[in-house]
């Protein structure tokens, strides 16, 4: 039997954070040699705010780099933009129509993202989650390794693969596979650093609520230096009521690749003078590889773009394969 599949992707808006990168990105390069891995970028899904035409396709190719800074290994897995691939969308449209509104209208997400957008809230948006299934069903994915903000749009994705195969299929011979979530216990919810109840997020407008994976030494001190802590001494990852203190030590543990048992260990007497430089130090110790590995992938554009190429070519078999049995299914006619 061949290696189960997986497939995951991020936005390409902004720079990414600690957040992505813990609760995602991490994951796919530690699990990567296990699976057959497809790993996009998700540029279709980053117009759904008010984007900028300027900056798009540049915002594209970095996430794109920073996958590979981050250890992505292109013996295991395969990196492509998901605009370059049409399926994604027409596969949407089909989804869209058998995927009833109140579906959409229950998502945390889009709530949450339609509150702060106010005037701007497109169709998109609200369709953000459908094009996300796409996405996931397109390849037959098994696995798809997401922060815990994605698991209601997973659990949408696999409804959606129901109704579609008790629509249109046999149950012997369903034609979506049924993907499952892979949601790591620690740092699946990275926490902001300005409020320990709040998730890390690209959208905060305070820069100094979350880590960019390429804020330089300096950026990290004064983040750190600067994020908010409470004034009990000793330090716990077990009170409810101190969320910051359990987010660094968090943070701590999986840079530092501790254990829980030895963190608490460690820092039970400490006060934040002395563990905030230990977390800095850390951090910059964590992120320094990663972004000396971006500016050597950044400068080499052509090979960048054939990784790309590459990828795309790979992908783009199996999601018109898939597409190809949806259409079947649903009893459109085939081209001639
Ligand atoms: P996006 O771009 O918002 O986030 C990318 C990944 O980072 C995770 N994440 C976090 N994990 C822990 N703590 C946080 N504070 C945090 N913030 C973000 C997210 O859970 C995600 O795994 N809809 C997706 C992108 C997407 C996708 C897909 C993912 C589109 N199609 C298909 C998987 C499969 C999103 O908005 O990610």
């Amino acid at each position: 039997m061949g290696k189960q599949r997986v497939l995951s992707g991020v936005q390409p808006t902004g720079n990414l954070h600690l957040g992505n990168y813990l609760g995602a990105i991490r994951n796919w390069v530690e699990g990567q040699s296990q699976y057959e891995n497809y790993f996009c970028v998700v540029d279709l899904h980053a117009i759904t705010a008010p984007h900028n035409p300027a900056t798009l396709a540049a915002d594209t190719y970095t996430i794109a780099a920073l996958y590979l800074a981050c250890g992505i290994d292109l013996n295991h897995s395969s990196i492509f933009i998901q605009s370059h691939i049409s399926a994604h969308s027409e596969l949407t449209w089909l989804f869209n129509c058998i995927t009833p509104i109140n579906w959409l209208e229950d998502m945390i997400q889009f709530k949450e993202k339609a509150v702060r957008q106010g005037e701007n809230v497109n169709t998109g948006l609200l369709d953000y989650p459908v094009l996300m299934a796409a996405d996931i069903l397109l390849y037959q994915a098994d696995r798809v390794p997401v922060g815990e903000d994605q698991k209601q749009h997973l659990e949408l994705t696999r409804d959606i693969a129901n109704r579609f195969n008790h629509l249109f299929c046999t149950p012997e011979q369903p034609v979506l596979k049924m993907p499952e979530p892979l949601i790591r216990k620690e740092a699946a919810r990275v926490m902001s650093l300005t409020d320990g109840t709040r998730k890390m997020s690209k959208s905060d407008p305070s820069e100094l609520s979350r880590i960019n994976l390429l804020d330089p030494p300096d950026a990290i001190t004064k983040k750190i230096k600067r994020c908010k802590t409470d004034l009990v001494r000793g330090l716990t990852f077990d009170d409810p009521d101190r969320p910051e203190c359990r987010n660094l030590l968090t943070l701590y543990m999986v840079l530092s690749g501790k254990t829980k048992e030895e963190v608490a260990a460690e820092c039970q007497d400490m006060g934040w003078g002395q563990f905030k430089p230990l977390l800095t130090e850390t951090m910059i110790a964590t992120l320094q590889p990663i972004q000396e590995k971006y500016k050597e992938v950044m400068d080499d554009r052509s090979y960048l773009e054939s990784v790309l190429r590459e990828g795309r070519q790979k992908a783009e078999a199996i999601a018109n394969d898939t597409l190809l049995k949806v259409k079947a299914a649903m009893g459109y006619s085939m081209p001639l």
